[in-house]
């Protein structure tokens, strides 16, 4: 990466990397933690790439320290790590507090704030309490005012040291990914019905959230909230085609526009998610209600809940139309397929097209669309699977191109990008894919049971983008 130009990039950005607890820190039912519906998924057989689970992961809740020392020799500014709820509040509500697992995440903020770097906290990251979901989960209109709880509770207890808060990571993969494919946690399969309802919830939960902070806790804390919303970047596959344009638009509308219209946009969904679903309820003879829930007056509107934009981009496609699809589901009423193109690098999984400009593109999309609020990038990465490579020059690449297309953003496009988070520190669980796929900016050794961190060459480059940064940084203040 050291051909990378820096001087785009403003002297307070901040560099980070993310985890998540449940692919890092083991300890699953350790210190009166309660399961997750993670734990209850992976400990079903047949869930999971050879049955692998999260149990010990990397035991980040034992060797926490050995985290920090990676993210010290990264030299970040910023780290992105998520509570495990059931580690905290076992049961998901404040009932019933669990001490030991309010101390461990103490330590890590306090180690963080002690070493100068800004943790970033997201309170769900897939991992909801199975205590929750025996009680119909995210799919129940309690879940809301339960999750506002436990946000409240957090708020209140590490909200005087921690000030970016993410409510929920990423709602389109666990509603639909876990509720229409059935392929994640909870492992639900209803297609075309319960994703809808799931990310109405979680909307719900997060807006309910933020208001909780903005008028109980920000006068008193001055931290920020947002959602971390995924996103691919989407092009039409022949821009030549009107269908295919008009797929394009609505793919686009079904994934970054669900969450991101209700919230920076207009306070609803996107007409054309609307239209679409309610005319192919029709079409279906579907007549249970609708199935993309309203929101209601009497609730808090979830518009204006964000005070930045988080983005998680991987990858790119080409859209087609989709016509016709027979049965009930989400990519039924979405009418549109993505396609990779041929002259894309795949890294470790087919899904993950390597696309850096793809994510200069969704930046000016989203600043053009939907906000010029500061935008975090609070997830980017690059996968390895087969034989390990230490010297993983493709990753390499892949950061240097991609931190040059945010550099472009924000120069040449205007995109207030305010930081980039690398997905991730550390080789971890990654989820239905177990631990065959490799995200991290240190190698985890798995083999062992002291799980020794080690560099990856591509780790060494970004510390060394983050010191050139620095330094330039500190020269045009002389
Ligand atoms: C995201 C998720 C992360 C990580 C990443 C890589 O969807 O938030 O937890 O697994 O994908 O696939």
């Amino acid at each position: 990466m050291s051909a990378l130009d820096v001087s785009a990039f403003p002297s307070d950005f901040a560099w980070g990397a993310s985890t998540s607890a449940y692919q890092i820190e083991g300890g699953w039912n350790m210190d009166g933690k309660g399961p997750s519906t993670w734990d209850t998924f992976c400990h079903a057989k047949g869930k999971v790439f050879e049955d692998q689970t999260g149990d010990v992961a990397c035991n980040s809740y034992q060797l926490w320290e050995e985290d920090l020392k990676c993210i010290l020799q990264l030299g970040l500014t910023h780290y992105r790590l998520s509570i495990s709820w059931a580690r905290i509040l076992p049961d998901g509500t404040t009932n019933h507090v669990n001490l030991k697992g309010v101390e461990y995440y103490n330590k890590v903020i306090d180690n963080l704030i002690a070493s100068d770097v800004t943790p970033m906290v997201t309170l769900c990251h897939f991992d909801l309490p199975q205590a929750l979901e025996d009680c119909g989960g995210w799919q129940s209109t309690d879940i809301a005012d339960i999750f506002e709880n436990y946000a409240r509770f957090c708020f209140k207890t590490f909200g005087d040291r921690v000030k970016l808060w993410i409510t929920v990571n990423e709602p389109y993969v666990y509603a639909k990914l876990g509720h229409e494919d059935g392929i994640f946690a909870p492992g639900i399969k209803e297609p075309g019905i319960s994703a809808y309802l799931v990310g109405h919830n979680m909307l719900r939960a997060h807006a309910k959230s933020w208001h909780s902070y903005n008028s109980d806790f920000r006068h008193l804390q001055g931290g920020q909230v947002s959602i971390a919303l995924n996103s691919d970047w989407a092009e039409p596959l022949d821009p030549g085609c009107p269908k295919d344009v008009a797929a394009t638009e609505r793919y686009l509308a079904f994934s970054l526009g669900w969450f991101a219209c209700p919230v920076f946009g207009t306070g609803d969904y996107p007409e054309s998610m609307k239209s679409r679903i309610e005319a192919r309820s029709l079409e279906l003879g579907y007549n249970q209600g609708p199935r993309l829930p309203r929101f209601s007056k009497d609730e808090p509107s979830p518009l204006g809940t964000a005070d930045f934009f988080a983005l998680n981009y991987y990858t790119s496609r080409k859209v087609k139309n989709l016509n016709g699809a027979r049965e009930l589901s989400f990519t039924g009423d979405e009418g549109a397929e993505g396609v990779t193109d041929p002259s894309w690098p795949i890294s470790g999984i087919y899904w993950l097209a390597v696309v850096p400009d793809g994510l200069r593109k969704l930046l000016k999309y989203i600043k053009d669309t939907y906000t010029s609020l500061p935008i975090y990038i609070t997830e980017n990465g690059f996968s390895q699977s087969g034989p390990v490579q230490k010297e993983d020059d493709d990753r390499c690449t892949f950061y240097q191109d991609t931190l040059q297309e945010v550099g472009k953003a924000i120069s040449q496009e205007g995109v207030n990008v305010k930081g980039y988070f690398a997905w991730s520190l550390l080789d971890n669980f990654e989820w239905a894919e177990g631990f065959r796929l490799r995200f991290g900016l240190f190698h985890v050794d798995f083999s062992t049971p002291e799980l020794k961190r080690t560099f990856y060459r591509s780790g060494r480059e970004y510390a060394a983008v983050i010191s050139k940064h620095h330094s330039q940084t500190k020269s045009k203040l002389v």
